[in-house]
């Protein structure tokens, strides 16, 4: 999704203006452009491409200025064009802007317009905005005045940052359902759709709410209300992520280098504080009922949630889809809505919970993203400490997410009577082990899951199969090789195969199987069987399976063995497993690993 970045300081900002672009890049985007303030008047050199492209072709680095406003677009209203990527300028020019979301009443504002003889360049939402500020700013002549004037106006869901050649003193900008922070510095300050514009700089950041614009100069800042225009108080947040750790560290991919930091966010999310477990885990016993919330990747975690859930403490608390949740969750008073999303953005996910907290219902979220609107808008928020993700696909953060759900679940499990002291201590012992155990499998089967992937590279169909809580794993895992490869995989309960997809089998389709281990002898005998059924219809038969599993290996035509892991932990270690096969599958195949085409990180969009 689109990225916004504001600098104003006593130095030139191109070069920071241009960093603080290129650390928004994950966020997926097809143009970007710069506007600065030079001493003449307001100057906008922006292009489709990548930033290094579009630095490059537009020379960026030679545009000077001490404030500026920066964007990557991910087009919404209007094709990929020059005229269409950000910053707009009014028709007399003495107004930039930049804009993230949606302004739903733009055709009218823009035929009136066009009736009063501005001639638009670009077929953008955006730019009926700036005009509208030049509008009013004929009326006015005050810079702020004409902003709040063209605010009134407007109806949809933004974050803008403005830039005016009347005022080099400087930046404007509101926040309305799109997020916006502010970054404090010394003798300067930035605005960023997310805190990685500007983490290089400070640690210091503010967060704006719904409703709120701030006037922003090199020393001060103020944040008011939109509509009553009083100023308000804000706390300003210390963020603690590491920024060596957004750094891709030797890894030729963000993807694997965050796949081979799983062993730290695991342990991060082992580290938060069991307190904040508690709480959760209250929650969800003192609900009449509960729901688990997520979309993509994060609605997987919640159905892995699930089964944890009903295997540790014998409860049933659904997962839902965000997209889905509404349209068939008559949440009531009292309930509890739990929300699991990474960048803490998500408009499904943000507007289902907006939904349950008006019926009454309780909130909770596991969240990464500190600041991020989710992590703000509930009433029990677990941020999950995995420092920036940066890949688009999400791997580290899922599995910090499912581990933190895995805790909670031992935590009621514990609440509930169904287990004791003993057999909690003793899985609290297993997950202790668990950041150490990745570390040396991520080492000794990197190599095996490389080779497994040469041999598999050409596969055109894939279908992803598993039983009980492997079931949501091979459903992320074929999510994560249609991301990052653009094949197509397809997950599905091994128990499904009879009732349908066996017609499809024959040698070209290659099927993957997470074979449980041979401990968890119901889901295991489901797997095996469900292993025949394909075997016997001459398809090829791909898996994972654990040491000591005769009846697997021998079934199996590609396999991997994984050393005997306790069963509470061994489907997050094919989980992880999963990630590097679709990696290396995709490095195979040359995909742009860590911005796929069409996704985007972070999904701010209905
Ligand atoms: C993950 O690999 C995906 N890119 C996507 O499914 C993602 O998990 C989903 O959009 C939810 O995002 P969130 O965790 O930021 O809410």
């Amino acid at each position: 999704m689109c990225g916004i970045s504001g600098i104003i300081d006593q130095k030139p900002v191109t070069r920071n203006l241009l960093t603080s672009i290129a650390n928004l890049e994950y966020r997926g985007y097809d143009s970007c452009g710069m506007a600065m303030l030079n001493g003449k008047g307001i100057e906008v050199r922006k292009n489709t491409g990548g930033v290094e492209e579009v630095r490059s072709r537009e020379k960026l680095d030679m545009m000077t200025g001490n404030l500026g406003i920066a964007h990557t677009r991910w087009a919404t209203h209007g094709g990929v064009t020059t005229e269409n990527a950000h910053p707009h300028l009014s028709q007399n020019g003495e107004f930039a802007i930049v804009h993230n979301g949606i302004i739903s009443n733009y055709q009218k504002l823009r035929e009136r317009l066009i009736g009063e003889g501005l001639e638009f360049r670009s077929t953008t939402d955006t730019e009926v905005f700036v005009n509208l500020v030049e509008e009013a700013f004929a009326q006015k002549n005050d810079v702020l005045g004409a902003f709040l004037e063209a605010l009134k106006q407007i109806q949809g869901t933004y974050s803008i940052v403005l830039l005016s050649s009347h005022d080099p003193e400087h930046l404007y900008c509101v926040k309305q359902d799109s997020p916006l922070i502010i970054g404090l510095g010394e003798g300067c300050n930035y605005i960023g759709s997310d805190i990685n514009a500007f983490l290089e700089h400070t640690r210091k950041a503010v967060v704006l709410d719904d409703g709120e614009f701030a006037v922003i100069s090199r020393e001060r800042y103020e944040i008011s209300d939109v509509g009553k225009r009083e100023e308000r108080e804000k706390s300003i947040l210390q963020i603690d992520w590491d920024t060596e750790t957004t750094k891709k560290g030797g890894f030729s991919h963000y993807m694997i280098k965050e796949i081979f930091d799983e062993p730290q966010t695991a342990r991060q999310a082992l580290d938060v504080p069991q307190e904040q477990i508690k709480q959760l885990a209250e929650m969800f016993q003192n609900a009449p009922h509960a729901y688990l919330m997520g979309v993509g990747t994060t609605f997987f975690i919640c159905q892995m949630a699930q089964y944890l859930f009903s295997s540790l403490s014998k409860k049933y608390f659904p997962a839902i889809s965000s997209d889905e949740f509404n349209g068939v969750v008559p949440v009531s008073s009292g309930e509890l809505v739990v929300a699991v999303s990474q960048s803490g953005e998500t408009f499904d996910t943000k507007f289902s919970l907006n939904v349950a907290h008006e019926m009454g219902a309780k909130t909770a979220a596991i969240v990464n993203v500190m600041g991020s609107s989710i992590s703000r808008m509930v009433d029990h928020v677990i941020m999950q400490g995995s420092g920036p993700e940066i890949c688009v696909v999400s791997t580290k953060a899922a599995l910090a997410q499912a581990l933190l759900l895995l805790r909670t679940a031992l935590e009621l499990g514990y609440k509930e009577g169904c287990l004791d002291s003993k057999s909690f201590q003793s899985h609290q012992k297993e997950l202790e082990s668990f950041p150490e155990l990745i570390s040396i499998l991520l080492n000794e089967k990197s190599g095996f899951m490389r080779n497994l992937a040469r041999i598999t590279s050409s596969v055109q169909n894939w279908i992803f199969l598993g039983c009980g809580i492997y079931y949501p794993v091979a459903m992320e895992s074929a999510l994560k090789m249609k991301e990052v490869t653009y094949l197509h995989a397809e997950g599905m309960p091994a128990g499904f195969l009879k009732h349908g997809t066996l017609s499809m089998i024959e040698e070209s389709v290659h099927s993957l199987f997470f074979v449980p281990p041979p401990a968890e002898v119901d889901l295991h005998n489901r797997t095996i069987i469900a292993i025949e059924e394909i075997k016997t219809r001459g398809g090829t038969l791909v898996g994972l399976y654990f040491e000591g599993d005769s009846q697997a290996k021998s079934l199996l035509d590609h396999a991997v063995e994984l050393p005997p892991v306790p069963s509470l932990i061994a489907p997050f270690v094919q989980m992880i497993l999963a990630q590097m096969f679709a990696y290396y599958t995709a490095l195979d195949l040359k995909r742009n690993i860590d911005k796929p085409r069409n996704l985007a990180k972070s999904v701010t969009v209905g």
